[in-house]
């Protein structure tokens, strides 16, 4: 596909990779419809012609009752970047200074819900209106190396294990229609979120098994989801992003 005759929408586009990902599409001529509850963040974006900014919560029905039904109506929506979704790390069960600690019901289903069940629900919505629309495009899901099964991340490696099962049996079942699906599976990147959730320490020993020694840049993710939205043979696969973390 050609970006500049895409239009596109990227959820958790306020801030890190999202919004790196928006800010790289429009620089290459694509319509981006920019998703995020953070609507500071949003605002924070240079406007530009093609860009429309929608405050939503993706957790909240009204979501998916109304707004999303509402840009429907205005664009024909052939590229989705299910890019929202949540770090989290959370042993199943660990023992302390304050005891017996295990990971509660609540984590996982918030962990599961937005960065499993929101892209699923995404997707479905989407490839309805893309068939609908007669347009052929490609859902791509952002998906983590904790796929493989981090250490410490239960809920989060489950989630990304499950996105990329999940975008496998898709690509299959919508090939008919001239819709890809695949995933994109950073590494460590250089985001305010990863130096949230991890602590330098930590993160500067994962650095020295990183083959090329460092976290990567935000536009690096960015460039892959164009080299996805670009090469119309690239299906069904996981394109890793990780400096070679993961060989
Ligand atoms: N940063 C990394 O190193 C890294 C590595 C591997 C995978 N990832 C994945 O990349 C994606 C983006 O990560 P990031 O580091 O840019 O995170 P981030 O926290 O900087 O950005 C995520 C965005 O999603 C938005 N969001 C979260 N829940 C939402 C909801 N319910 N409704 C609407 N918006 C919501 C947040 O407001 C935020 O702007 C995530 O799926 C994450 O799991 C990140």
């Amino acid at each position: 596909m050609n970006i500049a005759n895409t239009v596109a929408l990227i959820t958790g586009a306020g801030k890190g990779l999202g919004r790196s990902v928006v800010e790289t599409l429009l620089e290459k001529g694509a319509t981006v419809i920019a998703v995020d509850y953070d609507e500071a963040a949003l605002k924070e974006i240079p406007p530009h012609e093609k860009l429309t900014i929608v405050a939503a919560d993706l957790l909240k029905d009204e979501f998916f009752s109304e707004t999303l039904p509402g840009l429907f109506k205005q664009f024909k929506i052939n590229v989705l970047v299910n890019n929202a979704g949540i770090l989290h790390n959370k042993p199943l069960v660990s023992f302390g200074k304050a005891g017996f600690s295990k990971i509660s019901n609540e984590e996982w289903d918030l962990v599961l819900n937005i960065n499993l069940k929101v892209p699923m629900m995404m997707a479905r919505e989407v490839v309805e209106h893309m068939i609908k629309t007669r347009a052929k495009g490609v859902i791509i899901n952002i998906s983590s190396i904790s796929a493989q099964g981090n250490l410490g991340q239960s809920a989060y490696s489950a989630s990304k294990a499950g996105i990329e099962s999940f975008t496998k049996v898709i690509a299959k079942e919508l090939g008919a229609w001239g819709i890809r699906a695949a995933c994109l599976a950073p590494g460590y990147m250089d985001t305010v979120s990863t130096h949230a959730v991890m602590q330098e320490e930590t993160l500067n020993n994962i650095v020295k098994n990183v083959p090329l020694r460092r976290l990567g840049k935000t536009t690096e993710v960015a460039n892959g989801i164009c080299f996805i939205i670009e090469n119309d043979f690239f299906n069904g696969k996981v394109l890793a992003i990780d400096g070679g973390l993961t060989i």
